[in-house]
């Protein structure tokens, strides 16, 4: 036989029509006795034959695909996002496509149109800035989206699923305070990202109510393994006395710990760090990261169970949703932590 095996084939072995085989592939086979479609389905698996799933969005316009559109891989705070869409679309029988966009917009149209392109039924959208014209040729295209992480200000109003991020660095504070720390060092992320601003009006927001805040203790990040290193050789130069670190995401965290360890600091005893997100490798550092944690996994499915539904046409109550972030205390503020929540 030869490789592509068509259902013309399989047609014939059957003694019935393409139309017939069709039907059972698209799961239009009501009215084809058992008999039959048993028949077809065996001597489909015999040819090892795989549908042309191409063919088939032609036909039924749909792709049973979502493509899931995000800045940074290599960070494990999108990794692990999409490590549970992905669990959540095959239960849901969906495929995802993956586009990694370097937190370029550029990148991120061209993704859109290739993802229009081939189909796409839905599209998760974890933004790379401004990201307006991305998602105003998405809604044009009448394509269903779900935003995730990062809110966008001319889609305010869209469906999303978020953290309350500034709640987040408030309880972090709050407990660095309990701790005795009054020199909070606050490592910000990108200013042009809604989740990074978020995190520092939640910054400013208690150190001001504690009389705490000053400008001097805030410094620019980039939410990247190497951005967190730069950044904390910076404060180690630039200031002489500070108590606490609080890094705006976990991975800045991971960077800012390797240094301060090199340069001799002891953690926690000299200096206190806090991170953001809890990603799977913040307990598995030494010492173990405190931070505050998000749901990643329960964000992730919820943002695909939201998509489904709406391509399903089912009423969705909450077009909005937001998680509560919560502490996780380790070893980068206490001593003889072993994990609680808070
Ligand atoms: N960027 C980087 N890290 C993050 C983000 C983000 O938007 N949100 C949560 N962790």
């Amino acid at each position: 036989m030869k490789n592509k095996v068509t259902i013309n084939d399989i047609a014939k072995l059957a003694g019935v029509s393409k139309t017939t085989v069709s039907m059972v592939f698209n799961n239009k086979d009501q009215n084809i006795s058992k008999e039959t479609r048993e028949k077809i389905l065996q001597i489909a698996k015999e040819l090892n034959y795989i549908p042309n799933s191409i063919a088939r969005s032609l036909v039924t316009n749909k792709s049973y695909s979502i493509g899931v559109i995000l800045p940074d891989i290599t960070n494990p705070f999108f990794s692990e996002i999409v490590r549970a869409i992905e669990d959540e679309a095959n239960r849901l029988g969906y495929n995802i496509v993956v586009c990694n966009t370097d937190n370029d917009v550029k990148k991120e149209e061209q993704y859109v149109r290739m993802l229009i392109s081939k189909l796409i039924d839905g599209i998760i959208f974890i933004a790379s800035g401004h990201s307006k014209k991305a998602l105003d040729l998405i809604k044009h295209k009448n394509i269903p989206f779900v935003l995730v992480d990062r809110s966008i200000k001319a889609y305010e109003e869209h469906y999303g699923v978020f953290c309350k991020n500034k709640e987040g660095v408030i309880k972090g504070i709050e407990y660095l305070y309990s701790l005795g720390k009054r020199k909070i060092v606050f490592v910000r992320g990108p200013e042009y990202l809604d989740t990074a601003y978020q995190r520092f009006v939640g910054y400013k927001y208690i150190m001001k109510q504690l009389g705490l805040f000053s400008n001097q203790l805030v410094f620019k990040g980039d939410f990247t393994l190497e951005g967190g290193k730069v950044v904390t050789e910076q404060i180690i130069t630039t200031l002489k006395d500070f108590d606490a670190i609080f890094f705006s995401n976990d991975i800045m965290a991971i960077g800012g710990i390797k240094v301060l360890l090199r340069k001799g600091y002891k953690i926690p005893d000299d200096v206190s760090v806090v991170g953001f997100d809890n990603v799977k490798y913040a307990e598995f550092i030494e010492p173990e990261l405190t931070t505050i944690a998000q749901p990643i996994y329960e964000m992730g499915s919820t943002a695909c169970k939201l998509l489904v539904n709406i391509l399903n046409g089912v009423e969705v109550e909450n077009k909005k949703v937001y998680f509560e972030p919560t502490l996780i205390v380790r070893a980068t503020t206490e001593r003889t932590s072993c994990t609680t929540s808070k």
